[in-house]
């Protein structure tokens, strides 16, 4: 069975990461979460004192201190990956409120990007990846054997991501997640550089009205066609 490089892209809250994730585990292979490389450059930004309410991120800063910013990856004792930024743990920290905040203006930034995609490109050199992110099928590997986006409709994302923070006990209001997401997606589709878009050769996956377990058979089928070397 040849190795490959699976792509998967998504508006925000579509579920995407815990796809790759699972799927990565199903087949034994790495799994990258691109977005969390982001979040760590967010949050050296915010330590480093590069982010302003008022002016926003320093781009010259940033893009001078790239070079300083490590990102890795390790696996926890409960076997969860969590993101290193310079040796430190912060998995929690970057998925806090603060960093969400901040990652989508640092994530514009030309500099920022291409660092970070030339990184991502050197954790894929030897294929047998996953990762997950906004722009891998078309920008980080836009020859990755399996690509595929995922969409949900704004609403059933809202609804998703409104009860994982009830859950959390994180208070929420449906109506402000879903103007997040709505912002999100307009962020993100909109940026100059690497917009989230479709690959013209991915495989749209609407998981709108399907169960994890739907999700991942065809995930599954379709790893196996790639593999065996169908289209
Ligand atoms: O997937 P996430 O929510 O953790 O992503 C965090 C941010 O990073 C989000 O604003 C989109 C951005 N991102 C990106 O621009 N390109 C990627 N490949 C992954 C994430």
């Amino acid at each position: 069975m040849r190795k490959i490089t699976v792509a998967i892209d998504g508006y925000s809250s579509s579920g995407k990461s815990t796809m790759a994730k699972q799927l990565a585990k199903k087949v034994g292979y790495v799994y990258v979460d691109s977005g969390a490389m982001y979040r760590a450059t967010a949050l050296y930004a915010i330590r480093h004192g590069m982010t302003d309410p008022e002016k926003g991120v320093d781009t010259a800063a940033l893009s001078a201190a790239l070079h300083d910013i490590n990102i890795s990856f390790t696996i926890a004792s409960d076997g969860s990956q969590h993101t290193l930024l310079n040796g430190e743990d912060v998995e929690k920290e970057i998925r806090g409120m603060q960093v969400s905040g901040w990652v989508s203006p640092v994530a514009v930034i030309p500099e920022v990007r291409h660092y970070l995609v030339d990184l991502q490109q050197k954790y894929g050199r030897d294929k047998g990846i996953v990762m997950d992110g906004r722009d891998i099928g078309t920008t980080v590997f836009p020859d990755a054997e399996m690509k595929v986006f995922v969409e949900a409709s704004p609403e059933v994302r809202a609804a998703r991501r409104f009860q994982e923070l009830t859950e959390k006990g994180t208070p929420a209001d449906y109506d402000d997640v879903l103007a997040n997401i709505r912002e999100r997606d307009h962020i993100d589709t909109t940026r100059k550089e690497s917009p989230l878009r479709q690959a013209p050769d991915a495989f749209v996956l609407d998981n709108d009205r399907l169960t994890r377990e739907q999700q991942m058979d065809i995930l599954l089928k379709l790893f196996e066609e790639k593999t065996c070397g169908k289209d």
